[in-house]
């Protein structure tokens, strides 16, 4: 080789790793979508004494290490100080719960106390200049309310209804994005079939009237959020899980259709039911529905979507499971073992604009358990879903908003607490908050995109 051609391709050498650096360290917010983070209620706040959870998790067995919430992170007593962080990393919009069994710890008895400082942490956040966003249920019920029979309980979308509108009058009158609830499906389907989290049934005619229970009592709080809210500009959605569902074997029509019924039911059946006002779900061998319900049609103002992974499809043929859900071999995976797929992120965002071209969507959590301090897997993960979000824009998709799931480690549910998603890393036994090197990447992609 010349001399020329090596001094030539080491500069190319050079050139192409200078590239690749900057293209890993840069990554830029989608024109017009804010960023966001997220949490909920039970997850950090601590104490919540009078939910249905909090009873559930004093079993053995149920929780991984048998961990409990406890105080969770403390955001009780630190709420302050965690508003200040997302002020320090410049996000827009924050995303959290308002719990009813901290707000209603017995029936028709208002926490006034509760309601206190749910209202000091949207001060706090004013004065941040964050814009709140609330989800008014969460996964957890007053305990209450679940010895009632929860959703199934034909009294609680009268009583959810109740305490919403003690919200919006008395907690949040000016707030403008509402989730009514988050992760109907996946809070059913836990519950219901894999039973392993409250009411822990493997019922599905129960699964069923829990369906119909929290439908009606979206429908209620829509109209009651609409009616009452003193913001001009309310607008209702819901935190939708979405997934990827694909067939493991491509050749095996069975693994095709039971992937193709998955996606129906756990993705779609909800959304259209409150587009149509009617549910309608048919899965062979599992379940079927077809019920009108009252007030419900066209109670969504936005599409809330909740992303974070795929599944791989595989039909055993075997009641009463009839089929299993596996990651894809040797794909990239996280610390909950969770394939990481932002395609399936384009995909997902695309077929929602597609199938309700009317709605904006807003990303209500997209996120991954990295536990490293040095979270390059996190910050890789960030960049490539944005990316996949671009993808979907340019495509046509009408994204506002992209919330990161989470502020801070916390309470994962069944998981306990080992599985890390924050940005910021908590300690437990002090609760001390210690960014992660996500916070300054993020810091600097908000600053840069003005978002
Ligand atoms: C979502 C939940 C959220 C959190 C993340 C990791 O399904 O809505 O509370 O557990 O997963």
């Amino acid at each position: 080789m010349s001399k020329f051609w090596r001094s030539f391709s080491k500069l190319a050498f050079v050139f192409f790793i200078l590239s690749a650096g900057s293209r890993f360290l840069h990554a830029a917010m989608p024109r017009g979508v804010d960023f966001c983070v997220s949490t909920s209620a039970h997850q950090i706040e601590g104490e919540n004494r009078f939910s249905d959870w909090w009873v559930f998790e004093q079993k053995s067995g149920v929780i991984k290490n048998g961990d409990r919430s406890g105080k969770a992170t403390d955001h009780l007593r630190l709420f302050r100080d965690d508003v200040a962080l997302m002020k320090s990393i410049g996000v827009k919009r924050y995303r959290f719960s308002i719990e009813w069994a901290r707000l209603e710890p017995r029936e028709g008895e208002f926490d006034e106390e509760a309601a206190d400082w749910y209202r000091s942490l949207l001060s706090e956040l004013k004065s941040a200049g964050v814009e709140p966003m609330v989800t008014l249920h969460h996964f957890t019920l007053p305990q209450w309310v679940r010895e009632k029979g929860g959703w199934e309980w034909a009294g609680a979308p009268e009583r959810f209804n109740r305490y919403v509108e003690k919200v919006v009058r008395e907690i949040a009158p000016d707030v403008r994005d509402w989730n009514t609830f988050n992760e109907p499906m996946v809070h059913l389907v836990t519950g219901y079939m894999a039973g392993v989290v409250p009411p822990q049934s493997k019922d599905l005619k129960q699964m069923k009237v829990a369906l119909v229970g929290v439908l009606k009592s979206h429908a209620l709080a829509y109209e009651t959020l609409h009616r009452q809210s003193r913001n001009t500009s309310v607008r209702v959605g819901v935190a939708h899980h979405l997934r990827v569902f694909e067939a493991e074997r491509w050749w095996n029509p069975f693994d095709q259709l039971t992937a193709f019924f998955l996606d129906k039911a756990f993705n779609w059946a909800f959304i259209d039911a409150i587009e149509t006002g009617r549910l309608a779900i048919s899965v062979p061998g599992l379940m079927s529905a077809n019920e009108k319900i009252e007030n419900l049609q066209g109670t969504q103002d936005f599409m809330g979507v909740n992303y974070y992974s795929r599944d791989q499809v595989y039909f055993t043929g075997m009641k009463p499971q009839m089929f299993e859900l596996h990651v894809k071999r040797g794909a990239p995976v996280s610390d909950m073992g969770w394939e990481i797929y932002p395609d399936g992120f384009s995909q997902i965002l695309v077929e929602v604009s597609k199938r309700y071209p009317k709605h904006s969507i807003l990303v209500t959590e997209n996120g991954i358990a990295d536990n490293q301090l040095r979270d390059s897997k996190r910050i890789a993960f960030v960049r490539d879903h944005l990316s996949a979000l671009k993808i979907a824009i340019d495509q046509g998709a009408k994204v506002e908003t992209y919330c990161y799931w989470s502020l801070l480690d916390n309470f994962e549910w069944v998981e306990g607490f080992s599985p890390r998603f924050g940005l910021f890393h908590v300690d437990y036994s002090t609760f001390k908050r210690t960014p992660r090197e996500s916070v300054e990447w993020i810091k600097a992609l908000v600053s840069e995109s003005g978002r």
